[in-house]
């Protein structure tokens, strides 16, 4: 099935691309030289300006989050199986922490924004949690929201004879999920939640818990 075989020929050469950029990210010296007392493991980066349009058609910006931890996942609305799944996962992730009394926003960064219109994204986002965000816009807004996270996305077209309907594309993209803190900088960067339970325990020591 050509879904199957692009996860294993595109989507897990593209994890292990990023986990690359990961470690090499974490060698940049002012990583470290910008740690906070509050912030043991990893320390906090400054994120760039961005504009996107949110799932209910608003313009939305950075300063919109402010005041909030954010968890931030890049996919798309037509992902056969692994944005369900990290979507699943991080929501779900996001009602451990609340539990423990740890506010946090679910968002979803489309890096398909020709097909992910606010009114697919609201739909989509509405099937996982009440809470969650979705964030689309234009080609060129959401280039500038993965370069400023470090997340990879790109563009592989498929037959048309396959079962991806009217779709003759999908998207190779980064499976990471970015934690960002009230101040609006990338606290952690996190490749391996693997469950719910993991992924929130993985955050615990970012937010000083
Ligand atoms: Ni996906």
């Amino acid at each position: 099935m050509n879904v199957l075989r692009i996860f294993r020929d595109f989507v897990i050469p593209a994890v292990v691309i990023s986990l690359i950029g990961l470690s090499f990210f974490g060698t940049t010296p002012s990583f470290g030289a910008e740690r906070k007392s509050d912030t043991p493991l990893s320390g906090s980066t400054e994120l760039g300006q961005f504009t996107l349009v949110d799932h209910t058609g608003r313009q939305v910006s950075q300063e919109d989050f402010l005041g909030n931890y954010l968890l931030i996942y890049f996919g798309f609305t037509h992902c056969p199986d692994v944005c369900p799944t990290g979507l699943h996962i991080l929501t779900n992730a996001v009602e451990l922490l609340g539990a423990k009394g740890i506010n946090v926003i679910p968002i979803f960064v489309t890096v398909d924004p020709e097909r992910d219109s606010p009114q697919i994204m609201k739909t989509y986002v509405n099937y996982f949690h009440p809470r969650l965000v979705g964030l689309t816009g234009n080609t060129e807004q959401i280039d500038n929201i993965a370069k400023l996270f470090g997340a990879r996305y790109s563009k592989v077209i498929v037959s048309t004879k396959g079962n991806m309907g009217d779709s003759n594309y999908v998207l190779q993209h980064s499976e990471s999920t970015y934690l960002v803190n009230k101040d609006g900088r990338l606290l952690a960067t996190i490749t391996d939640g693997v469950t719910p339970q993991a992924l929130a325990q993985q955050i615990l020591p970012f937010i000083g818990k």
